[in-house]
C-alpha cells in the first residue's frame, strides 16, 4: 500500500499552527496593563487601573431607553450590511453640521462594530504586501498591527517630544517612500492630547495630494477638546475629500464603549470596497445597538458638555499634580482624556518604569514605548476616571518619587 511507504508526518506543536503574520503580532499594551493590574486586584491588591481609555460614566439614559425600546420592538434581526437607513442619515446629518463633510448616507458611509473594527476593514481592503502606510507616532497601539495584519508595512514617523510633537513638512518628506500609499492621522491625539493646528492640517493635506496618498483620518475624539479649541475636519481641505476616509465612533463622546459602535465616511468606491469586506466578516453591527447610535446622535449633545466639563476639571487636577512629583514632567493636554508624561528624568525605559508603578505603588499606566519609539521614556495614564483615584495616583507617585 503506497500511503504505508510514506514518512509520517513530524508531529506539529501548537505553534506550528499559527499563522507568521499574527505570530508575529503583539498584543494591545493597553489592554495587557489591563490584564496585570486585574490580576494583582484578584489578588486583594488595591490598583488604580489607569491604562484603558473607557470614560467613566455610564452611557446617557435617553440613549439607552432607545436601544431597550428597539429590542422589544423586535429590532434583533441582522440589518442591512453598511448599517440601518436611519442610523446612517443621522452619521450623514452629523458629519455635515459638526465636520462640514458631505456624505451620501446610502453610499458614503459604513457603519461597523467599533471604530477599530473599520481601521481593520480599512487595512483589509487597501493594504497588501508592497504597500507602506505612514504613522505619525507616537500612535495608538493598533493602527501598526492592523497595518501589518494586512501584510503592509508601517513606517513610523516619529514626531519630536521636545518640539511638542510638531508635525512639519521635513519630517513627513525625510520618511515617504515610493510604496507609500496612505497616511494615518489622529487628531486629537491619543496619546499626546495633541490637536493639530490647522497649519498642521494643511502641510499633511499638501502632502497627501502631491504624493498622490490616500488619508486615513481617526476623529474619534473630536468632541473631548479643551479650551474651546475647535476640531478641524481634514476632508474639508482642496482636494481631501476624494482621497479621505474619516474614521470615527461613539464609544469615546456618547460613553459607549461596550456598544461597539463605529463608522467610515469617504468615496463611495472605497466604503464599497470594505462594504464587501464586512460582509464576510461581521454581516453588520448589532441592530438595537444602531437605534441606540441614532438617539445619541439626534439626541441633546449637552450630556458631552458635561462629561467634558469633568474631564477638564481632572485634566487640571493631574497635571498640577505630575509636576509636582520629582521627575515627571506633563503638559496640559489640548483634547481627548490622557495624559502622556514625561518620565526621561527618572527612567529612560518606559516598560522598566511602568512594571516599577505598578509594582510598587499599585498604578496602572501604559509605557510609552507601545506608542512608538518617539514615545519612549513617558508614560500614558488616562484621567478618565474618578478626582479621588486621580489624588490617589498622585499621593502614590509622590511617595514613589518625592515631591519637587
Ligand atoms: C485613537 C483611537 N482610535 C480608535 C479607537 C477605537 O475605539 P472603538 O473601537 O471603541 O470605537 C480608540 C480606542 O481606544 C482610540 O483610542
Amino acid at each position: 500500500m503506497a500511503h504505508m511507504d510514506k514518512e509520517a508526518p513530524m508531529q506539529r506543536t501548537v505553534h506550528d499552527f499559527y499563522a507568521t503574520r499574527v505570530r508575529d503580532a503583539k498584543p494591545s499594551p493597553t489592554l495587557a496593563v489591563s490584564e496585570a493590574a486585574r490580576q494583582l486586584k484578584s489578588q486583594g491588591v488595591d490598583v488604580i487601573d489607569l491604562g484603558g481609555g473607557d470614560p467613566d460614566f455610564i452611557t446617557p439614559q435617553h440613549i439607552r431607553d432607545a436601544a431597550v425600546a428597539a429590542m422589544n420592538a423586535g429590532e434583533t434581526h441582522y440589518v442591512g450590511g453598511t448599517g440601518t437607513p436611519e442610523f446612517r442619515k443621522a452619521i450623514s446629518n452629523k458629519l455635515q453640521q459638526d465636520n462640514r463633510i458631505v456624505a451620501h448616507h446610502n453610499s458614503d458611509i459604513l457603519v461597523t462594530p467599533g471604530g477599530k473594527f473599520a481601521l481593520f476593514l480599512a487595512a483589509q481592503a487597501f493594504v497588501e504586501p508592497g504597500v507602506d502606510v505612514m504613522v505619525l507616532e507616537p500612535a495608538w497601539v493598533s493602527y501598526i498591527p492592523i497595518v501589518e495584519l494586512a501584510g503592509g508595512r508601517a513606517i513610523s514617523v516619529g514626531l519630536d517630544p521636545d518640539a511638542n510633537f510638531k508635525i512639519t513638512r521635513d519630517i513627513l518628506e525625510s520618511h515617504v517612500t515610493p510604496a507609500t500609499r496612505i497616511i494615518m492621522l489622529n487628531s486629537p491625539n491619543n496619546p499626546t492630547g495633541r490637536v493639530m493646528t490647522r497649519e498642521e492640517t494643511e502641510i499633511l493635506a499638501s502632502f497627501a495630494v502631491e504624493h498622490d496618498l490616500m488619508v486615513w483620518t481617526d476623529e474619534i475624539y473630536e468632541k473631548i477638546v479643551y479650551d474651546r479649541r475647535q476640531h478641524i475636519s481634514i476632508a474639508t481641505f482642496e482636494g481631501l475629500v476624494e482621497r479621505t476616509l474619516t474614521f470615527n465612533g461613539l464609544s469615546k463622546a456618547y460613553a459607549m464603549t461596550g456598544w461597539r459602535l463605529g463608522y467610515v465616511a469617504g468615496p463611495k468606491e472605497w466604503i464599497s470596497q470594505m462594504s464587501k469586506v464586512n460582509s464576510h466578516a461581521t454581516t453588520c453591527a448589532t441592530s438595537f445597538a444602531q437605534a441606540g447610535g441614532v438617539a445619541a446622535l439626534s439626541g441633546p449633545q449637552e450630556i458631552i458638555d458635561e462629561m467634558v466639563q469633568a474631564w477638564d476639571r481632572r485634566r487640571h487636577l493631574i497635571t498640577e499634580g505630575i509636576n509636582g512629583v520629582r521627575g515627571l514632567r506633563s503638559s496640559l493636554v489640548e483634547g481627548a482624556f490622557y495624559s502622556f508624561v514625561d518620565a526621561r528624568e527618572v527612567d529612560t525605559d518606559s516598560v522598566r518604569l511602568a512594571d516599577r508603578i505598578l509594582n510598587e505603588v499599585h498604578v496602572g499606566v501604559v509605557p510609552g514605548i507601545a506608542f512608538g519609539a518617539s514615545g519612549e521614556g513617558h508614560f500614558r495614564l488616562s484621567f478618565a476616571t474618578s478626582d479621588d483615584a486621580l489624588e490617589r495616583t498622585i499621593d502614590r507617585l509622590t511617595g514613589m518619587f518625592g515631591a519637587k
